[in-house]
């Protein structure tokens, strides 16, 4: 109906503008009433009263139905209005059309916008144009490939005629063309918001009314971030979305670039705001800044007009934590927050925090305990990762009595973030006024109990299965605290003290305890400027510094300054942190003697030689500093030695060495000579044979040695310096033989021989002299092969001594490491400072592989289970 008028009001005053008709000329009703297969269709124009409107029009074309087509119609169709739709007011003969399509106008006016004639868009088929009315094969179709010109050209004096196998549909309506381009175009972005909203075309619909859409093009949308563009997607969005699709959208108005109505004002937008429209050179222009990109593009109930950018700013949006959280996906960890009253924390843009978000995966939902949800937030903006960092949550806890729980990013070889080394951290940080927003993929769960969390240090067995073994695991201990974990490697540098320490439950917890503080110390805490002093769960206070590189730790325990490395750190746990340590700091209070040393060994049969040859209460006192190489009790009982043995003294005496202040590092290192308590017999480590097997260079002379191999199965150091090497030779007698007191004419000969005498006599002698040396060489030589020595080593070794003398170093440890002096200087190979523990010392001992030799080797003892605490 609204049609109809329209199309009257059009054409009336089109008929104004045209010339009257010629009477004598054919008109295109002439031609179909000519031709039986337009009879209905002239019926139908009769009845609809278009037969005038055709007559009197000039240069148009008619898209004619036959009849054949308009039998088929359905009977509910308009077709008054779809067969004015079909007069075009320009004439198109089909060999003119240059274009592969060209858009045309039809007589039919829309009711939005009645001066403006309806589209009617055309497209030739073949791809050369035809170049006369003869010329048969040029196929058009016409409107949206519905129909096809069946027979062409059909020429009156009035206009064309083009014979169509089917009536084309009416352009769509506003909603339509924009629901339409959801999938394509170059506004899809604005159409896939349109679509969310089908409650504006449903009204429009509805009311029968009219609008005028503004739609931004796709490149509009880059002042949003995908976040923002994503949160106006999802359906945490609809508010804003609605509005930002109502200030797009002039309802019950359709404002066009040549309308002289309504241009120029200041009209209201559906979402409330005011629209400046005013007419500019290029189209239309809003606000008086953006010009329209395409203008008065027409559908049935009303136009549209592209334009580059929004009619609002970016701080229209009001964007804020929360709608950055749903942005990212973030939904049910956000829908957790509201539902638990956290809006103001995220509604509030100017709070300084990091919230780490975890991400919905796609399609399913993030399961967020309402426990854990503080954890996710820390005060302060992180607004880069760049490396580890241990930082604040907002949760705080009981079992950390009340402080708050930590959260540990770490980065791993391919350069990605982890939190608690278990969320993937998905994307940098995002910023938001404050607050900064980290996307996880996977919600944080609370750091696990102790038990849990050092189940995960395996390279710290010795030192969980002491703690299993004392209880403190479920020890109110260690609630609220730091806990330094040596590791496997710690025990094995100290070799038979740690042998002394596991054999007691107290000296062990004493140990533990010691290395346990009564606060959360994190990585963060660590100071390489500083001494900081802290209480320890046994009573005692200890002071810790690092170095700059945060590498390595200095424990000052009273007297005793202790350097480990440190491992694993900020391994956190519900009551704390713990931190693996390589080295074992000694408290002051536990002191370590010979004596229990040799005990943790179960040296006894040594030990009763050593008291029989009345050298035990000297050697092993409380104060020794000897070096103590005492042989294993299956070596000694294998050995002609017993209390019996003539020159006791002097045979256990070998194996006793006093120490020298020479400076060169420890006994093993072989940098240094050692009286032993034999008077005028030295001896060194000449060489490292392999793990734990050595080269034992005894001189007594300086023309006569001894190569002797020995493998240290186990060491120790006492607190006062004694260092106990468990051995598996006894250095033997028949050393001592060999090298008695030189004759008196080897010693003197080529003096003797140099006599009146002459030469002759002297030649004698020293022939005799180098025989007794390569004879006794050799004797040497087969010895030690019968001692199962490497001989391979041992020659390659034995030249370098020739060569170089005295100066061959070997390193214990097989590294290259410089030796640094600077007291400053807390390096991972440092060796201890004081008599905490050996270092390098024994560092190839393991407690719990002592080698084929020593057949009494045992298992690491662990304490029996005790129940007392640190504090008991
Ligand atoms: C029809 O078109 C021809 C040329 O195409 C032109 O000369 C003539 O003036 C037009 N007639 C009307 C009535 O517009
Ligand atoms: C077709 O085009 C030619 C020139 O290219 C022109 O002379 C002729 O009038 C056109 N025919 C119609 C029907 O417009
Ligand atoms: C509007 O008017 C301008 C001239 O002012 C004209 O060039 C343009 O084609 C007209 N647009 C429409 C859609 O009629
Ligand atoms: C959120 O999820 C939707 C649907 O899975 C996805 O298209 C969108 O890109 C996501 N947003 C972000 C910021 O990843
Ligand atoms: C011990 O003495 C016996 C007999 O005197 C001898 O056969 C054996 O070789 C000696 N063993 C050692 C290790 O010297």
């Amino acid at each position: 109906m609204r049609l109809s008028a329209a199309f009257i009001t059009g054409f009336c005053a089109l008929l104004l503008a045209l010339p009257a008709p010629t009477m004598a000329s054919i008109s295109i009703v002439d031609l179909l009433s000519s031709s039986p297969d337009f009879t209905l269709l002239v019926r139908v124009l009769q009845r609809t009263g278009l037969i005038p409107v055709l007559n009197m029009a000039r240069n148009v074309t008619f898209f004619a139905p036959s009849d054949e087509v308009l039998k088929k119609l359905p009977t509910d169709f308009d077709i008054p209005t779809l067969l004015q739709y079909l007069i075009i007011t320009d004439p198109i003969v089909s060999y003119n059309m240059t274009e592969e399509e060209a858009v045309y106008f039809s007589y039919l006016r829309a009711p939005a916008a009645p001066d403006v004639p309806l589209p009617l868009r055309v497209q030739r088929l073949l791809s050369s144009h035809r170049e006369t009315a003869d010329d048969a094969g040029m196929q058009l179709v016409i409107g949206s490939g519905a129909a096809k010109v069946v027979m062409h050209d059909w020429v009156a004096d009035n206009g064309i005629i083009q014979v169509v196998d089917a009536m084309v549909p009416l352009p769509g309506t506003l909603c339509e063309a924009a629901v339409g381009s959801a999938n394509k175009g170059d506004i899809h972005l604005f159409s896939q918001l349109f679509v969310k909203h089908p409650m504006i075309c449903f009204l429009l619909q509805y009311a029968q009314d009219t609008a005028t859409l503004l739609v931004p093009v796709d490149s509009a949308f880059d002042v949003l971030n995908d976040v923002e563009l994503s949160y106006l997607m999802v359906n945490a969005g609809h508010d804003d979305r609605l509005r930002f699709l109502g200030s797009h959208f002039l309802y019950s108005s359709v404002y066009r670039q040549n309308d002289t109505l309504g241009l120029g004002t200041n009209v209201p937008s559906m979402s409330g705001a005011m629209v400046n429209i005013k007419k500019s050179e290029r189209g239309i222009k809003f606000n008086g800044q953006v010009d329209t990109i395409e203008s008065d593009v027409v559908f049935q109930n009303g136009v549209i007009h592209t334009l580059p950018s929004f009619l609002i700013s970016w701080s229209f949006f009001e964007f804020s934590p929360r709608k950055y959280l749903y942005g990212l996906n973030a939904t049910r960890f956000t829908d957790e927050l509201l539902f638990h009253k956290y809006d103001s924390v995220l509604d509030d843009t100017n709070r300084v925090q990091t919230i780490f978000a975890p991400v919905d995966p796609e399609g399913g939902d993030m399961p967020v305990s309402a426990k854990t949800l503080e954890y996710h937030f820390t005060d302060g903006l992180i607004d880069s990762l760049d490396g580890s960092m241990i930082l604040p949550s907002r949760l705080s806890l009981p079992s950390l009595r009340g402080r708050r729980q930590h959260i540990l990013v770490t980065i791993d070889e391919n350069g990605e973030f982890w939190i608690d080394g278990k969320s993937k951290v998905l994307r940098a940080p995002l910023l938001i006024g404050n607050t900064a927003i980290i996307p996880i993929d996977r919600a944080l769960d609370l750091p696990p109990s102790l038990h849990y969390a050092a189940g995960s240090i395996f390279e710290a067995h010795t030192t969980l299965q002491i703690f299993e073994s004392l209880g403190l695991f479920d020890d109110d201990v260690v609630k609220g605290s730091t806990i330094f974990f040596p590791d496997d490697s710690a025990w094995e540098k100290i070799g038979s003290v740690a042998k002394f320490i596991l054999s007691s439950s107290d000296v062990a917890k004493e140990l533990l305890c010691s290395l346990m503080f009564t606060e959360p110390v994190y990585s963060s805490d660590f100071n390489s400027a500083n001494s900081s002093d802290y209480e320890t769960a046994a009573g005692t206070r200890v002071s810790i510094k690092t170095n700059d590189s945060k590498t390595s730790i200095k424990f000052n325990m009273g007297n005793v300054e202790t350097v480990a490395s440190l491992g694993s750190i900020d391994i956190l746990f519900d009551g704390g942190v713990v931190h693996t340590i390589s080295s074992i700091p000694i408290p002051e209070s536990i002191n370590i003697t010979p004596r229990q040393l040799l005990d943790a060994e179960h040296i006894t049969s040594f030990v009763e030689l050593l008291e029989s040859a009345s050298l035990a209460k000297d050697v092993i006192a409380d104060d020794s500093q000897y070096i103590i190489l005492a042989p294993a009790n299956s070596v000694l009982a294998v050995s002609n030695i017993t209390t019996a043995t003539v020159d006791l003294a002097i045979q256990m005496g070998l194996h006793i060495l006093s120490r020298r202040s020479t400076p060169g590092g420890s006994f093993l290192s072989g940098l240094s000579v050692y009286d032993t308590l034999v008077s005028g017999v030295h001896v060194s480590i000449l060489s490292e044979l392999s793990d734990n097997m050595y080269e034992l260079r005894i001189v007594k002379h300086p023309l006569i040695e001894r190569i002797q191999p020995i493998r240290v199965l186990s060491s120790g150091v006492s607190t006062s310096g004694a260092e106990i090497y468990v051995i598996d030779r006894v250095l033997p007698m028949s050393v001592l033989n060999a090298i008695a007191d030189p004759p008196w004419w080897q010693a003197h000969g080529v003096l003797v021989g140099l006599g009146a005498s002459g030469g002759i006599l002297a030649m004698v002698i020293i022939g005799l002299f180098w025989f007794l040396i390569i004879y006794r060489g050799g004797k040497n030589w087969r010895h030690r092969q019968a001692l199962g020595g490497n001989d391979k080593s041992f020659v390659r070794f034995r030249r370098s001594f020739s060569e170089s003398g005295r100066s061959i170093i070997i390193n214990a440890n097989g590294s290259d490491e410089e030796d640094d002096d600077d007291d400053d200087a807390i390096g991972e190979d440092t060796p201890f400072l004081g008599r905490a523990a050996s270092g390098r010392l024994g560092s190839r001992v393991n407690i719990e592989d002592f080698g084929d030799v020593d057949e009494d080797a045992e298992e690491v003892e662990l304490p029996s289970r005790s129940n007392e605490h640190c504090s008991g």
